[in-house]
């Protein structure tokens, strides 16, 4: 035995909202058309806001939950692919934006919308090595920067947004378990550095959805030793209302034991977990003791899932 539980969590979405009904002024579609597809309405866009400045509040507000200080942290990773700089990395931004100690170890990972779930399974791996026993991970992506506003196929889907937990690691408590997987694939979602912007071929990621998120879930379960029934709440990507469904519908997950917010987020790729945490831990549906199981998945390809309880 030794693992983490998640103390608090945080998030932080731009001001300004995007609805269905503004994209389809500028590109050939409709609202009917997304909210049937996807199960979004409308979604949060930077137009001030910094992929710095949402981390950071997202942060805090983790670290507000938590009840834990900044200089506790022994580990604060990034999961995003879109940060306002390469170096220095959103983490070491966050080092001194958030007041964290000079020995807290600080980097950046990505692993597109699965990020959360590898930043996760990273931090615990790293805390049970480290002197400080806290670690702040956080996922954030501003996929307005990476669309391509005049293809329709992609600029209804994303929105801006960044997520945090803190979390505790003791030798007594159980690991979350993370099984974590990738397929190199440069075709199906792709977003190049240079001259470019996200494509996507949607159909195709769907169907890899349809079986990755069944796949992580049988995983988790089975290193646990635990069914459907014994998990208290299940934290999809947001990545279409429908994948989401189907899911709950293969494991019979009754509707008080998961959740969408993509009606009004969007995709936000590594965010979009941490996001459904935060709204979670400050609704009151999450209590101490509760085992969450994550699924995520995305572009790489990569997938993964996680058993995390609440402290
Ligand atoms: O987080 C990363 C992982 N990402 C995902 O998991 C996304 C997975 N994929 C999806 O969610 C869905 O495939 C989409 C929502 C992206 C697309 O839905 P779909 O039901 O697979 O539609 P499609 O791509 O097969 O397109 C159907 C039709 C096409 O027209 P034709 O060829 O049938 O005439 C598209 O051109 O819909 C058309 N279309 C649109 N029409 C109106 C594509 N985008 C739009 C649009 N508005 N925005």
């Amino acid at each position: 035995m030794s693992g983490i539980k998640i103390k608090g969590t945080g998030r932080s979405l731009p001001e300004r909202i995007l609805t269905n009904g503004e994209l389809a002024q500028t590109v050939d579609t409709s609202d009917e058309w997304i909210v049937s597809r996807t199960g979004i309405r409308e979604r949060r866009i930077c137009t001030k806001e910094s992929h710095t400045g949402l981390c950071a509040a997202a942060a805090q507000n983790a670290l507000e939950h938590a009840g834990i200080l900044p200089e506790q942290i022994g580990v604060c990773i990034v999961a995003t692919m879109t940060p306002d700089t390469l170096v220095p990395s959103a983490a070491c931004t966050m080092q001194k934006a958030l007041g964290l100690s000079c020995d807290t170890v600080c980097f950046d990972l990505n692993a597109a919308c699965t990020g959360f779930l590898y930043a996760l399974h990273t931090a615990e791996c790293l805390l049970a090595a480290a002197p400080k026993k806290f670690g702040l991970v956080i996922g954030a992506d501003l996929f307005s920067r990476v669309l391509d506003w005049s293809d329709r196929s992609t600029c209804i889907l994303f929105g801006d947004g960044a997520g945090a937990a803190v979390i505790e690691w003791r030798a007594e408590w159980p690991s979350a378990g993370a099984v974590l997987g990738c397929a190199g694939n440069s075709e199906l979602l792709r977003c190049p550095l240079q001259n470019g912007y996200l494509t996507m071929e949607g159909q195709r990621v769907f169907k890899f959805a349809l079986e990755a998120v069944p796949w992580c879930i049988d995983r988790v379960l089975e290193r646990q030793g635990l069914t459907a029934e014994d998990v208290d709440f299940f934290v999809f990507h947001q990545a279409n209302a429908r994948i989401i469904d189907l899911a709950a519908k293969k494991y019979r997950i009754p509707p008080e034991k998961y959740c969408k917010n993509i009606e009004r987020f969007g995709n936000t790729s590594a965010a979009s977990i941490p996001i459904v945490l935060s709204e979670l831990e400050e609704t009151g549906r999450l209590s101490s003791g509760n085992r969450v199981l994550l699924v995520g998945f995305g572009g790489g390809l990569t997938w993964g899932g996680a058993l995390v309880e609440i402290a």
